[in-house]
């Protein structure tokens, strides 16, 4: 019988490895220069702590199972309930504001599509304990300064922000009860997913009146540079979505600071699947033909506390190895990037098989000492362990010979002067040692 990788996972030749890495490295080298430290948390958690708190769509896609002792389990499906559980748990000893990064492994029993696989890794920013707009401009701002670093410009991506805080304050605005908003956040989610005429008639069957659908069609429709303007006559009067409306154009004003911009546009079709956001809510997307998002995150006020920890906010954005690989094939953007062996030190040559043992033996020394010291496997002619040498990009060759059972002395050649020199063993193991200090 001959196996295949199970359905929407990849399998990481050292070609792929390569590109997943130039990716990950990428993500990491921007956490840091924008502050962020690193944490990660168990593959798998109990699957209650995704229950009710993300949404129906994420646990309807996870890959759940039951330990010998019956407790129902969940592979992590995203990082956010993770996070949240263990700022929880710390909340009292950690300064604020907590700014932190991960990097893990996740799986979502989704459908396999373009852009989209049941395993993948997702870089999670999230910054907690501050309620202020800044730390969502930060995040955003982190987003796009990855985005930036590896090619996209705006006229390649649009990072698409809304308020779900403020969208609810307009539906209050215009007597939509409370409880009637979680269906239509829901609608107005699907607005870019759906043909416009199907959205229309989702519209229709979620109000209960002409003016409710004309309302929430106009609230639907508004983004761009006049959005928030075309919303202005429906916040006007009402407390909370003015101070939402605010909010949000403040946010609009540190991100034009920042020089990030370009990159951004308000647009109330972005609501976001997961059941947490209560305020911002952000997604980027490529605009070429992936019309997937390409990030997504928001702020979440409440998390914590639901999980049973103390009230803090939060706020963060996910992305993924998948959607970026696609993105930057299609524009032509992610570079070759080479799989290629580590390089080598030095490649220790024995010139009889009977030196063998102390090409060995050198070998054991220098690894110790951090140098990437390499030998063939194979005893064979010097000149094909020269060549072998090379093939391993060494920078310098070490013979090994009678020499060194006379008077304890190695032939050095640099191979890419092609200079040769005699050494005493000892001095050259030293150099050799400090060289990596
Ligand atoms: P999400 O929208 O479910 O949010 O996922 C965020 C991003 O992860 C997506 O925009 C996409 O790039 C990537 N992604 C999601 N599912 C898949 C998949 N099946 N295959 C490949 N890539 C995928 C969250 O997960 C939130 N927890 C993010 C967050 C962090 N919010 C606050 N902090």
């Amino acid at each position: 019988m001959k196996f295949q990788a199970p359905k929407g996972t990849r399998d990481f030749y050292p070609e792929d490895m390569a590109v997943r890495n130039w990716i990950m490295d990428a993500w990491r080298r921007t956490s840091l220069r924008n502050g962020f430290q690193e944490y990660d948390g168990p593959i798998f958690e109990l699957l209650d702590l995704y229950r009710a708190k993300s949404g129906e769509g994420i646990v309807s896609e996870l890959f759940h199972f039951e330990d010998r002792g019956g407790r129902e389990l969940a592979i992590r499906p995203e990082m956010t309930p993770t996070l949240a559980r263990m700022v929880g748990a710390r909340a009292n000893s950690l300064s604020r504001p907590i700014k932190w990064f991960s990097m893990p492994r996740l799986c979502r029993a989704e459908r396999p599509q373009r852009g989209r696989l049941r395993e993948f890794f997702q870089w999670n920013i999230d910054v907690l304990g501050v309620d202020d707009v800044i730390a969502d401009a930060e995040c955003v701002f982190v987003a796009i300064d990855f985005f930036r670093e590896v090619g996209l410009t705006p006229a390649d991506m649009v990072m698409k922000i809304n308020s779900r805080s403020l969208l609810s304050a307009l539906l209050v605005a215009r007597g939509f009860d409370v409880d009637r908003h979680a269906e239509i956040f829901a609608v107005l989610d699907k607005r870019d997913k759906l043909p416009e005429d199907v959205f229309a008639e989702s519209v229709q069957k979620t109000t209960r009146s002409v003016d409710e659908y004309d309302t929430l069609m106009s609230i639907a429709r508004a983004a761009g540079h006049t959005g928030l303007d075309e919303l202005a006559g429906i916040a006007a009067g009402n407390e909370a979505a003015e101070r939402e409306m605010a909010r949000l154009r403040e946010l609009f004003r540190l991100l034009g600071e920042m020089g990030v911009g370009e990159y951004c546009a308000f647009d109330m079709g972005v609501v976001r699947g997961l059941a947490y956001y209560t305020g911002i809510v952000f997604e980027g997307f490529g605009k070429g033909e992936l019309q997937r998002a390409i990030c997504g995150g928001g702020r979440y006020d409440q998390l914590l506390e639901v999980l049973g920890g103390p009230p803090m906010t939060g706020v963060g954005f996910g992305t993924s190895d998948v959607v970026i690989e696609v993105v930057l094939r299609e524009l032509g953007k992610l570079p070759t990037v080479l799989a290629e062996p580590p390089q080598v030190d030095v490649y220790l040559i024995d010139a009889a098989p009977e030196f063998f043992p102390i090409v060995l033996r050198l070998a054991g020394r220098l690894r110790q000492r951090g140098v990437r010291a390499e030998f063939s496997y194979k005893r064979q002619g010097i000149g094909k362990q020269f060549k072998a040498a090379a093939a391993a990009r060494a920078a310098k060759a070490v013979i090994v010979g009678q020499e060194f059972a006379d008077r304890q002395v190695v032939a050095v050649k640099d191979l890419a002067t092609g200079q040769q020199v005699e050494m005493g063993v000892e001095a050259f193991v030293e150099e050799c040692g400090k060289a990596q200090t």
